[in-house]
C-alpha cells in the first residue's frame, strides 16, 4: 500500500513540475538525486579502470559543463583535464554536421589515454568524430564516458565505455542541457511534452 502511495505521489510530482522554454513544455523527467547517484557510480568504474595510468580527460562544452564538474570532483584526484567545444543540434534536432568550435591540439593527445566526457549520445555522429580524429592524431586509447544515452537514437557503430542512465528517444533539458540555450541551469531534467 505504501509502495502505491510512493509511485502515486512520484508520478503527481512529476506531472505538476513542469517548465516552458520558449514555444516548448517540459515536465520532470530525472531528479538531480538519480542523475549524481548514475555519476557517483560510473566515477567509481572510470578510478578503478584509470588507477594504473595517467589519463587526459577532456569535458566536452557546452552541455557536459555540470556533468563534468560533478564528476571531477567525485574523482578527487590528481587528474589532468582539458575542455573542447563541437556543436551538431539545431533546436530539437541533431544535424549530423559537426563544427569544431574549439578543437583539441594534436599534440596534446599523442600517445595519452583520453577519456571524453560528454552530456548526451544520441545520433552519436559528434562522439563518432571526434572519437576517430583523436585515434588520428595518435592517441593511445580513447574511451567515451556519457551521462546520458539515447540508444533507440544511435545511427553509428558507437559503444560508450561508460554510461550514466539509458533514456528512450526523448528531448530532454537541463542539468546542462540545452533547447535554443535555454534551460541548461536546471539542476534535475526535464523531458519535452508533446503536445
Ligand atoms: P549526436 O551527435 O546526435 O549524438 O548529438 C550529440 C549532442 O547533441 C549532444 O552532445 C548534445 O549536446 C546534443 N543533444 C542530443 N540530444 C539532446 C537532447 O535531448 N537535449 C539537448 N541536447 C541534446
Ligand atoms: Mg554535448
Amino acid at each position: 500500500m505504501n509502495l502505491l502511495y510512493l509511485c502515486f505521489f512520484n508520478l503527481l510530482e512529476r506531472s505538476m513540475k513542469r517548465i516552458r522554454l520558449k514555444d516548448k513544455e517540459f515536465e520532470l523527467f530525472i531528479p538531480e538525486k538519480e542523475v549524481l547517484a548514475a555519476i557517483e557510480r560510473i566515477a567509481g568504474e572510470i578510478k578503478e579502470d584509470m588507477k594504473d595510468k595517467n589519463p587526459l580527460f577532456v569535458g566536452v562544452l557546452n552541455g557536459a559543463f555540470m556533468f563534468i564538474a560533478d564528476l571531477m570532483r567525485m574523482l578527487d584526484g590528481s587528474y589532468e583535464l582539458t575542455f573542447a567545444r563541437y556543436s551538431s543540434y539545431k533546436g530539437t534536432a541533431s544535424t549530423g554536421t559537426i563544427q569544431e568550435i574549439l578543437p583539441l591540439h594534436p599534440t596534446d593527445v599523442e600517445g595519452r589515454t583520453v577519456v571524453l566526457l560528454e552530456d548526451i549520445v544520441d545520433s552519436g555522429f559528434t562522439m563518432s568524430y571526434v572519437m576517430n580524429k583523436l585515434r588520428e592524431q595518435g592517441a593511445a586509447e580513447v574511451k567515451l564516458a556519457t551521462m546520458l544515452f539515447k540508444p533507440a537514437a544511435l545511427k553509428c557503430d558507437l559503444k560508450p565505455d561508460y554510461i550514466g542512465i539509458k533514456i528512450p528517444n526523448e528531448f530532454i533539458v537541463g542539468y546542462g542541457l540545452d533547447y535554443d540555450e535555454m534551460g541548461r541551469a536546471y539542476r534535475d531534467i526535464y523531458k519535452i511534452v508533446n503536445n
